[in-house]
């Protein structure tokens, strides 16, 4: 079962919240920030929202870091803001899923402190220590010298995020420190994860997007560990919230899913499609597995279509009919789709993104082609992602109205570019990309071929060759959608049964003519067109 209803036409925004809009004043975005934006959000057509860690935090990793599971970090407001959040997006036919950090805490987190403790308690093993300050090993990161207790604690990601245990699969005998999956202690934190989901489920969450979901388990066998993990917490959401979600941050769909997650994002790390096709070789984060060749949303026109065509089609052979993939138009981790492209080239990856297949998210001001904001210094552990992470753009005053703050007491400073794109301004003009997104999404929420489950089927994807072309088919109904980014014009010639029968419904100024047995597409530089059958 792929999941509940509500996944079959989902489009989700992600809201980094405290760059959203501040209630209060402090500089820094809020929950009744965000509520109080609910009708806009609501007015993009999405129907739901990922908020990313809103608990409490000393913000070493922006969040990521969790000192209380159960609490919402004072700076954004209480749990009684984050339950209202949910009672007025649910009254806005939208969901919310939260961030859940399942492979670490904080080093403030009051299950550390007690487990670096010399004497043995119940959290001793909460968290993965080797049996000396002496012992390690190789492949894994430790806390060195950090304890009272004699030995070194594993970590997940910056020295301040140890890692919470959920055993090896198997242990090293050599290693005895290494708890199998099964040992109670290790039993114990996999319960206090779901005494956590269910927290936030009962007030009325709809679910979670899983932070690093693939790296829970460890050892040799790690991956049937990891699959037998999340198995477990799936087969309770179907029986306790089956209207619930699990989305992962794996970036391999096909095993995610697999592994009982509902949907699994295709972004920088991981296979290389999503990167060659949307992200600019300039702007990539650094050590992207994916070298070759440049962003096929590029003028220069030198990109590869046929890498990422691919990757769906084999992303959906191991995942239709069970859940979902998810090409995001960005996220808090990597540089703005913006980045080196102008608003109308922007409409161009969007049509793309919005018509493939799966759950697509958009990451909050890209709806208005927000753009990275360069030479940031670091804020919470940002590093170059600090610049994605900037105020949102809501009018074009010196504050962008975000905040009554004086600007420099920001979360981070506003985009400097005079003319930065504002909500108000794409407001008021019919071919803003504000809009224009708010047209897509809506042609896809009104049209299930078009939606997560509608088939997909190339017509033209080459390498180095433009246009880019694909069909979305269910049942009877069919689009056809065409993207051409490159400088020059592109033409092709594909078969196209009923050709006569397709109607233009998004169109930059393409050609669609029927030939014998064919048709013919001529598009020119940077154009896309959409063609309902
Ligand atoms: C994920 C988050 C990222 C965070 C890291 C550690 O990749 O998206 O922002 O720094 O995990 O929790
Ligand atoms: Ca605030």
């Amino acid at each position: 079962m792929p999941g509940p209803k509500w996944l079959k036409d989902a489009v989700f925004y992600e809201i980094y919240p405290q760059s959203f809009y501040d209630s209060n004043g402090d500089g820094i975005g809020d929950l009744p920030g965000i509520i109080a934006k609910l009708d806009y959000i609501s007015s993009l057509g999405v129907n739901a929202i990922w908020l990313n860690p809103c608990f409490e935090s000393p913000f070493q990793d922006a969040g990521y870091d969790v000192s209380d599971f159960c609490k919402v970090a004072a700076r954004y407001g209480s749990n009684a803001d984050l339950k209202q959040l949910f009672k007025q997006a649910h009254k806005r036919g939208m969901k919310v899923i939260l961030d859940l950090v399942a492979g670490h805490t904080s080093i403030e987190h009051p299950w550390f402190k007690e487990s670096c403790k010399a004497e043995k308690n119940k959290y001793s093993n909460h968290f993965i220590w080797t049996d000396s300050w002496l012992s390690g090993a190789e492949g894994y990161r430790f806390i060195n010298g950090y304890a009272e207790r004699d030995g070194n604690c594993m970590i997940n990601f910056f020295y301040c995020q140890p890692a919470l245990n959920y055993g090896f699969n198997a242990p090293d005998p050599k290693c005895p420190w290494q708890l199998p999956m099964n040992h109670p202690d290790v039993k114990a934190v996999r319960e206090e994860l779901r005494k956590i989901m269910k927290f936030w489920l009962d007030m009325g969450c709809d679910g979670f997007r899983v932070d690093m979901a693939s790296s829970l388990v460890r050892g040799p066998n790690a991956a049937a560990g990891i699959k037998e993990l999340w198995h477990d917490y799936r087969s309770w959401f179907d029986k306790n919230y089956p209207d619930a979600i699990l989305v992962s941050e794996w970036s391999n769909p096909a095993l995610a899913v697999n592994a009982g997650f509902h949907i699994d994002f295709l972004v920088h790390f991981g296979l290389p499609g999503y990167t060659s096709l949307f992200r600019k070789e300039e702007y990539r984060v650094p050590n992207s597995p994916y070298t070759g060749g440049n962003s096929y949303f590029d003028r220069e026109g030198k990109g590869d279509a046929k890498v990422f065509a691919e990757e769906i089609i084999e992303q959906l052979r191991h995942t239709a009919g069970k859940g979902y993939l998810s090409v995001p138009t960005g996220n808090h981790d990597v540089g703005r789709i913006r980045q080196g492209r102008s608003i109308e080239e922007l409409k161009c990856v969007y049509t793309c993104i919005f018509t493939l297949p799966g759950v697509p998210f958009l990451y909050y001001g890209d709806e208005i082609g927000m753009d990275y904001v360069c030479d940031l210094v670091s804020k919470e552990g940002g590093y170059n992602r600090t610049g994605a992470r900037t105020p949102m753009q809501w009018d074009k005053g010196g504050k962008a109205g975000f905040s009554s703050a004086s600007p420099k007491n920001f979360y981070l400073p506003l985009d400097p570019k005079a003319g930065r794109p504002t909500v108000a301004e794409q407001e008021k003009d019919q071919d803003s990309l504000l809009n224009f997104v708010r047209k897509l999404i809506k042609l896809r929420r009104d049209n299930p071929a078009l939606a997560s489950d509608g088939e997909f089927k190339p017509l033209f994807a080459e390498r180095n060759t433009y246009p880019f072309v694909y069909e979305r088919i269910l049942y009877a109904k069919r689009f056809v959608i065409a993207v051409n980014p490159s400088g020059k014009q592109g033409i092709t010639e594909f078969g196209l049964p009923n050709a006569d029968k397709a109607k233009a419904i998004v169109d930059s100024g393409c050609k669609l003519e029927l030939r014998p047995g064919t048709v013919r597409l001529t598009m020119p530089p940077a154009s896309y067109a959409i063609y309902s059958i």
